[in-house]
């Protein structure tokens, strides 16, 4: 029988009410579908910070990395720690275990509904391509004479070659995978760039995107300033299949994506290393919501969506399929809906409703 050894951060504010949600699904997905899972809880982030002074111990990633993957509930409560301490939690994850793939699908699930009108199942269903390793957030600078009128700051991107390609290269992968599902002619990989104003760094982008493209004749290219992108996003989101972007491009339109795919609720996000060389990291991408905590009020459709992802990574190709049948059943009969849909169900309810299909045939 197989078996995974899963870490569980459930980090700060609504995490852990989240965390506990996506566990359940993970153990009805290896019930019905014969694997094991073990996982172990983490209790790192913004409480443990101010009994220790750091979010996480030194040897971090020493500890998790003989685990099969991570799942992590969110980090940050500006009240306890400021949010570029308290991220590092993150970042030092993403970075430190080569998570170079910042997946995030964008699908609107009948029986939701978005913000934006533009927005229905049928126009809704694309991919984001994050790269997640460098670029804008490759933590390179420093703030000089701060507080003189001299003072100033320098924060400076790193677009490698390495890095640009292997995350393109991930994108046209998937859109060949996504063509197989989808048919031919939605098959595309939109380049998200700003090489307009960023002369040197965004027009190298572009070049190893015109690079890697050849190597995929089949699949569709075309190209937006990340600005018209989130125009066309609202107007015309039919028209995306795989969008790749750099960091924090990929940041910015993956909020807009959420609300597209119905809010924050329902976006979930893989921190992927492709070839597992280390584990991968699994979260929904909403924040912490320290104002809900406790209250078992937030949707858990994005942590339990992200729990779909990682048995997808880890090749429970069919449970992850079944979660995915599992949440659209759920969410298509409108039964259970939580306060972001206009419902009263609890945190729990949904996860327990998700679980009640996953086991039901
Ligand atoms: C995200 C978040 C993080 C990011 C923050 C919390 C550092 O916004 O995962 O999208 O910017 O990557
Ligand atoms: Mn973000």
């Amino acid at each position: 029988m197989k078996s995974y050894d899963i870490a569980v951060i459930p980090g700060d504010g609504v995490g852990g009410e989240v965390a506990v949600e996506g566990e359940k699904v993970l153990k009805a997905g290896a019930q019905k579908y014969g694997f094991k899972v073990g996982t172990e809880t983490f209790g790192w982030g913004c409480d443990y910070y101010l009994k220790h002074g750091r979010m996480m111990p030194d040897d971090m990633l020493k500890t998790l990395e003989d685990f099969d993957a991570i799942f992590l509930g969110c980090v940050g409560d500006a009240d306890k720690v400021p949010d570029h301490i308290s991220l590092t939690l993150l970042l030092t994850i993403r970075k430190g275990f080569d998570q170079y793939v910042n997946l995030r699908p964008i699908k609107l699930y009948p029986g939701v509904s978005s913000p934006v009108i533009s927005a229905t199942p049928e126009t809704v269903d694309m991919a984001v391509v994050r790269e997640n390793t460098e670029g804008e957030y490759a933590a390179n600078g420093g703030i000089f004479k701060m507080g003189t009128p001299d003072g100033f700051a320098l924060q400076t991107a790193i677009f490698t070659q390495k890095g640009c390609e292997r995350v393109m290269r991930y994108a046209f992968e998937l859109a060949g995978r996504r063509m197989e599902a989808r048919g031919a002619e939605h098959a595309r990989v939109t380049n998200c760039t700003k090489s307009n104003a960023l002369n040197y760094s965004m027009v190298f982008w572009d070049r190893v995107f015109d690079q890697v493209s050849r190597d995929y004749p089949e699949i569709k290219t075309d190209m937006a300033m990340v600005d018209a992108l989130t125009m066309w996003f609202v107007k015309n989101p039919n028209t995306f299949d795989v969008i790749v972007a750099s960091n924090l491009f990929g940041d910015i339109i993956t909020d807009l994506g959420a609300m597209l795919q119905g809010g924050m609720g329902f976006a979930a996000g893989a921190n992927l290393n492709p070839d597992k060389m280390f584990p991968s990291m699994f979260e929904p991408i909403h924040g912490s919501a320290p104002k809900y905590a406790g209250k078992g009020i937030v949707n858990s459709v994005a942590a339990i969506e992200s729990i779909r992802m990682m048995l997808e990574h880890l090749g429970e190709v069919e449970a992850a399929r079944d979660i995915e049948s599992a949440i659209v059943a759920v969410l298509k009969s409108g039964r259970v809906r939580t306060r972001d849909m206009g419902g009263d169900n609890s945190t729990s309810e949904m996860g327990d409703a998700i679980c009640k299909s996953i086991l039901a045939d």
